[in-house]
């Protein structure tokens, strides 16, 4: 397989509107794009592109994958040429095919390493030099929590990881592709990179320590904090630290704070659904993990006005994959580390349920840079608000704003519903908003591709919601695993799909369609890339997991007679999915 991380720039630069729009015609209804399928002949378009992951699915005749799936189909050539293909397009070169096993290795070496150099770290911390613990401490942290998080402690020596990992058996060429150790250009030796810091390993999902950030215990010490940069088990703006713990808590909501104290503090005080991006501005892709998990994110950055800048940004972000932003005010406190050292957690609980929804927030700031005492500035002002209002989908909501907003300006209701509603018919006028109905509903043509499917209608939709849920949550796999086996799958390419999934998954991978791109036909792709979009409605709970497993289970112990599930029954058993899921 080629490098994950070639894959994913060659995606990156090659994205899939673009691709396809060269081809077909995209039409954009609503937040929807679409276009009319290009391998099977139709009228009305039922072929979807999903940009927020590079795929299209064809609800009409079950084409779909990633962008080289796309290529694939469309040029009729083979995986290598494709890659080849989109590559030139972006003027890329294909790297050397690389053996699997290198770089699966490779990844399991250097995640091996990690963990040995946290625990490295955090013995450090009760060495001969203590001035690491008694920075914790100073930071009012309790050895309880250091312990939990593993924070440790590189004290001044220039070799003192060097040589621990060295002993363990690990190459020169390993620390340096961990980024924990850097090649010295006057002497050419190596050298550990954090010296007098206390160290923050950062976990992924799994619990494999895939990186560390440092804080300089030194007065003035620069950096402040220095991280890792990206390594082949790391990619920072993929991960958030912390986030192995905040996905335990049963919270459907989420606290993002901008540091690690402050994600410490926070946790510390109680609240252990909290989050930090990782010495980067938030990621769309840090969003879109948030939501495998929550519904609502409280943004507490810092007071700063670059705390406030970034507040907005990240209001965007995540508005933009369905999870709905709060923010927290805070007085007299820089960062919320300082403010619970200061007021206590009680204190900052109440700050949590206080946290303002982000229209709130947005309309406040409105005002910003404009006297709203004056005439004209309250006229930009108003005209901002009414932009943020025509955004509101729900009519309640809307209207609950409206009231507050007109009376905070003085106008009269009715006025502003006026222009409000003027904006909003501007706005549809120019989407047209198409429902989802219309698409779900076309026919399900038979299906070559998974043969068996027809038969154990059942059981397929069993194994494929399995698959959904793994696709929305990797992490879970270890725990499905425990329960099922690929041999326990009904159809041959689900079980195929499953094992495949298991086995990429278990060699450190990050899931992605292009996980599968190499092994499986277009034809297949399709099948693979439709799971998402057929469940899209559906909320596979870990209860609904075990209801497949069972009905896989059984099936093997007494294999039904062909039961088949005609349209109506398939139609039926999906609404009645969707209706739990609203419920
Ligand atoms: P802050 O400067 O706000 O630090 O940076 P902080 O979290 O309040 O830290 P303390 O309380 O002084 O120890 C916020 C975050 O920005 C990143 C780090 O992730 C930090 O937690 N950062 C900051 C860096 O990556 N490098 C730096 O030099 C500074
Ligand atoms: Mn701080």
């Amino acid at each position: 397989m080629l490098p994950q991380e070639f894959l994913y720039q060659l995606k990156q630069a090659n994205p899939i509107d673009a691709v396809m729009g060269s081809y077909v015609q995209l039409i954009r209804a609503g937040s929807l794009l679409k276009c009319q399928c290009p391998f099977h002949s139709e009228k009305t378009p039922s072929c979807v592109v999903y940009t927020q992951n590079n795929s299209f699915y064809c609800f009409g005749c079950h084409a779909g994958g990633d962008v080289i799936t796309f290529i694939m189909k469309i040029e009729g050539l083979q995986y290598m040429d494709a890659v080849r293909m989109l590559a030139e397009r972006a003027g890329m070169s294909v790297p050397e095919q690389e053996h699997d096993n290198g770089e699966a290795n490779m990844r399991m070496r250097l995640l091996e390493m990690n963990r040995a150099a946290a625990k490295y770290y955090f013995e450090n911390l009760t060495g001969p030099d203590k001035r690491g613990l008694i920075y914790l401490k100073e930071r009012a942290l309790k050895p309880e929590i250091i312990r939990k998080y593993g924070l440790g402690y590189a004290g001044e020596q220039w070799d003192g990881l060097l040589n621990a990992m060295h002993n363990l058996g690990y190459t020169d060429e390993e620390l340096l592709a961990s980024n924990l150790c850097s090649r010295s250009r006057k002497s050419g030796n190596l050298y550990d990179r954090f010296r007098n810091r206390v160290i923050f390993p950062i976990f992924d999902l799994r619990g494999s320590v895939i990186a560390f950030g440092g804080r300089t215990i030194e007065k003035d010490g620069e950096p402040k904090y220095l991280n890792s940069s990206d390594t082949p088990v790391f990619k920072k703006g993929r991960n958030l630290f912390s986030m192995n713990f905040a996905k335990k808590s049963q919270s459907k909501r989420l606290i993002l704070a901008e540091g690690y104290m402050d994600v410490i503090a926070i946790h510390q005080a109680g609240f252990e659904n909290v989050v930090a991006s990782l010495g980067t501005a938030l990621t769309a892709d840090q969003c879109r993990l948030m939501r495998q998990y929550a519904e609502e994110v409280v943004i507490s950055y810092d007071s700063d006005a670059a705390g406030q800048n970034a507040t907005v940004k990240a209001v965007n972000l995540l508005r933009a994959v369905g999870l709905r932003p709060r923010i927290l005010h805070m007085h007299d406190a820089k960062d919320p580390d300082e403010y619970i050292k200061k007021f206590g957690s009680a204190y900052f609980r109440k700050l949590l349920e206080e946290a303002d929804d982000a229209v709130t927030y947005e309309l406040q700031r409105c005002r910003d840079g404009t006297d709203a005492a004056t005439e004209d500035g309250a006229i930009t002002a108003l005209h901002k608000a009414v932009s943020v209002l025509a955004g509101i989908e729900n009519e309640l909501d809307r209207n609950v704003y409206l009231s507050k907003l007109a009376k905070d300006y003085e106008i009269s209701t009715e006025i502003l519903k006026a222009q409000v509603e003027q904006e909003i018919r501007k706005r549809r006028k120019n989407e047209k908003k198409q429902s989802w109905t219309a698409l779900k509903s076309a026919p399900m043509l038979p299906d070559p591709v998974n043969p068996e499917a027809s038969a154990k209608r059942k059981e397929a939709m069993a194994e494929e919601q399995i698959l959904c849920y793994l696709f929305r949550q990797p992490d879970a796999l270890e725990d499905v695993m425990k329960q099922i086996r690929p041999e326990d799958f009904a159809t041959e390419l689900n079980r195929r799909i499953f094992q495949h999934l298991a086995d990429k998954l278990r060699q450190g991978y990050t899931y992605d369609l292009s996980l599968f791109s190499d092994s499986f036909t277009p034809e297949e792709m399709g099948r693979i890339t439709g799971i998402e979009p057929t469940y899209d409605e559906v909320d596979i709970t870990p209860k609904a997991v075990q209801d497949c497993i069972r009905i896989l289970k059984e099936q093997k112990l007494a294999p039904s007679q062909a039961a088949d599930m005609d349209n109506d029954d398939w139609q039926a058993r999906m609404q009645s999915l969707a209706k739990r899921k609203r419920s």
